[in-house]
């Protein structure tokens, strides 16, 4: 049973288990077909991926390595700062990988474009992004495109399979959209 206060702190209810299982293993089918030759280093960016990683992964069919990095731009707040800080760097030589960074979720941009013009200095063969959520209209760098997404979501604030406010409800089991009053008190 989830304890009721993080329950009561979701207005709704937005991808179930049995949605977010099928999202996953379709991006894992079209991800093993599309890297079949390649040299693929999945890259999970912590902490928000840290549960599509782990599911991702195991739809991959085809030999993958996997490596982990840390990135802060949120503090507490809802929206994207323009300030990212490695907080943990790769541990491997990315040079000749076929680079997937995997994220929770796509908003501004502003984090992966940062993380993007850093990595693509360090030669890898190239470098994509697949991301469990993607919300388009919200975009401010332009550039910036999901290769693999596993769903489109509203202009809302959700939690939830990794997604969290303020580092709280990534272990809900489900997505739902917090409630603004959580955010706005
Ligand atoms: P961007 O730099 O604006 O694209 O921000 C991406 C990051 O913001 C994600 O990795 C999340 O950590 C966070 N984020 C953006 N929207 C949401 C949301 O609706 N719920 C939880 N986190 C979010
Ligand atoms: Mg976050």
């Amino acid at each position: 049973m989830i304890s009721n206060n993080m329950l009561d702190d979701i207005k709704d209810v937005l991808f179930s288990k049995e949605d977010l299982d099928e999202m996953v293993k379709r991006m894992g089918k079209q991800i093993s077909e599309d890297y079949k030759d390649k040299n693929l280093l999945l890259v999970s960016i912590l902490k928000g991926s840290v549960i599509i990683m782990a599911d991702l992964m195991r739809e991959i069919t085809i030999p993958a390595e996997i490596d982990f990095m840390s990135v802060s731009s949120y503090g507490n707040d809802t929206k994207s700062s323009g300030r990212v800080r490695i907080i943990k760097d790769l541990d491997k030589d990315i040079a000749g990988y076929d680079v997937l960074l995997v994220e929770d979720i796509l908003d501004s941009g502003k984090t992966l474009s940062y993380l993007m013009s850093i990595l693509a200095t360090r030669n890898p063969r190239s470098i994509k992004i697949c991301t469990m959520f993607d919300k388009p209209h919200r975009r401010e760098v332009e550039s910036i495109k999901a290769d693999y997404a596993g769903g489109i979501v509203p202009d809302e604030f959700i939690v939830g399979y990794g997604l969290d406010y303020a580092q709280k409800y990534r272990n809900l089991p489900f997505v739902g959209i917090l409630k603004e009053k959580v955010y706005s008190e």
